[in-house]
């Protein structure tokens, strides 16, 4: 915070549930909360049998999980998870780090409203109640990434956007990595 220059932060995450560590270190995260120091605290790359674990002795309940989210990885369970127990979601890599961006179904469905495949994907997150974090440092696209609010998918092609899913990563898997 002193680096920041700031009082106190908006929201904290735990990166990555490191085995044998993330139970502590979410203590650490209610201290900081309970001080008023962060305001929301949160989990990231949390699977169901981490929240789970971590829901029976927490006392303050993980408001976001910060999970890799996209049309090939659509990550269903961790999505009814949150909603149950009100954990908002938060896509990291939400365009599978551009790998999604010629996707023909999703170019042909953004030529019918004059958007690009980056802006449905982000679009298809918006109305799934994903929150979303792309990153670009093109101005162009930083603004094309935020001109989603001026049209609307079909249930149809929700339903198509989800039939990509096949539940490919392209970064690290929560329940097999080292660092
Ligand atoms: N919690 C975690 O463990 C975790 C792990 C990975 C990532 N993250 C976070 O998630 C955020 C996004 O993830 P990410 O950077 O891996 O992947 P991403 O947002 O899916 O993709 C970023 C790539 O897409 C390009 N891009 C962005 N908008 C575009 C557009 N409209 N048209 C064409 N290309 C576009 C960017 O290029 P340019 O930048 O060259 O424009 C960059 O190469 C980051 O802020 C990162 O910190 C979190």
């Amino acid at each position: 915070m002193n680096k920041l220059g700031l009082d106190y932060l908006d929201l904290y995450l735990i990166h990555w549930p490191v085995q044998g560590k993330y139970v502590e270190a979410w203590r650490a995260l209610e201290h900081l909360y309970d001080q008023g120091k962060v305001k929301a605290i949160g989990v990231s790359n949390f699977q169901v049998h981490h929240l789970e674990k971590l829901l029976k002795v927490a006392s303050v309940k993980p408001a976001v999980n910060q999970i890799e989210l996209h049309s090939r990885l659509s990550q269903t369970e961790l999505r009814a998870y949150g909603k149950k127990h009100s954990i908002a979601i938060e896509a990291w890599s939400p365009l599978m780090q551009g790998e999604l961006l010629q996707n023909e179904l999703l170019r042909e469905i953004g030529a019918m409203y004059h958007k690009t495949a980056a802006q449905v994907i982000l679009r298809w997150d918006l109305q799934h109640g994903i929150v979303t974090i792309p990153k670009s440092v093109t101005e162009r696209r930083i603004q094309e990434n935020a001109d989603i609010f001026d049209f609307e998918l079909t249930d149809e092609q929700m339903a198509q956007i989800d039939e990509l899913n096949e539940n490919r990563r392209v970064g690290p898997d929560p329940d097999n990595f080292d660092f």
